[in-house]
């Protein structure tokens, strides 16, 4: 597959992480990053203007408030451009089950219809939970490819075998790398 219409974004938080104490750079950050220089293709980071809580708890909060409320936060960096985009390397936390809401803030705000996404999701145990479908019930013109979850604290703990696991899900996707 041809990477130059491939763009990768990602959303990731800093601060107090589940089990490992306070990150410096996010799982989904890192595992981005990875992709990105993986496939020579473009990062975007989709962040929140207001942020959230550096602490654990008060931020598993206002993402819960935040989602029970459909809420699309504004975003902190401008829109990539994404004429001609057509595949999306979608790296993101599982909260709650759900994306963060900034995701669809960034999916709504680009051109999705006929878009390749592949779902990369962290998590602590509950895998992409009802992400993957979730996008594609949002996104029905989108093109929601079979996804990939990888444990945050395996990101932290044991990079190798998580950026492993990365690179052969996108190759068996069809990416050159
Ligand atoms: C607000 C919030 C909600 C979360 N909800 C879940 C969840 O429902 N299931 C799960 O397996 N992990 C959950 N987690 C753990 C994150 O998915 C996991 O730590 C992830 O790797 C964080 O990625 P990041 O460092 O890129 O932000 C939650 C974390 C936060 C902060």
């Amino acid at each position: 597959m041809d990477n130059s219409r491939t763009l990768v974004a990602f959303f990731s938080r800093k601060g107090e992480n589940y089990l490992v104490g306070s990150i410096k750079e996010g799982n989904g950050e890192i595992l981005a990053k990875e992709a990105a220089s993986m496939l020579s293709a473009p990062v975007y980071e989709i962040a929140s203007e207001k942020g959230y809580p550096e602490d654990y708890e008060e931020c598993s909060k206002a993402a819960k408030a935040e989602r029970d409320s459909n809420e699309r936060p504004s975003l902190r960096f401008p829109l990539p451009d994404s004429s001609g985009l057509e595949s999306l390397i979608l790296v993101y936390p599982n909260w709650w089950g759900d994306l963060p809401m900034p995701v669809y803030t960034f999916l709504d705000g680009i051109n999705t219809d006929g878009l390749m996404v592949y779902p990369v999701c962290t998590h602590e145990g509950n895998g992409l939970g009802m992400t993957d479908r979730c996008l594609s019930g949002v996104y029905p013109k989108a093109r929601i490819m079979p996804g990939i979850a990888i444990r945050g604290t395996s990101v932290q703990e044991n990079r190798a075998d998580a950026v492993a696991k990365l690179r052969d899900y996108l190759e068996k996707a069809g990416f050159t790398l």
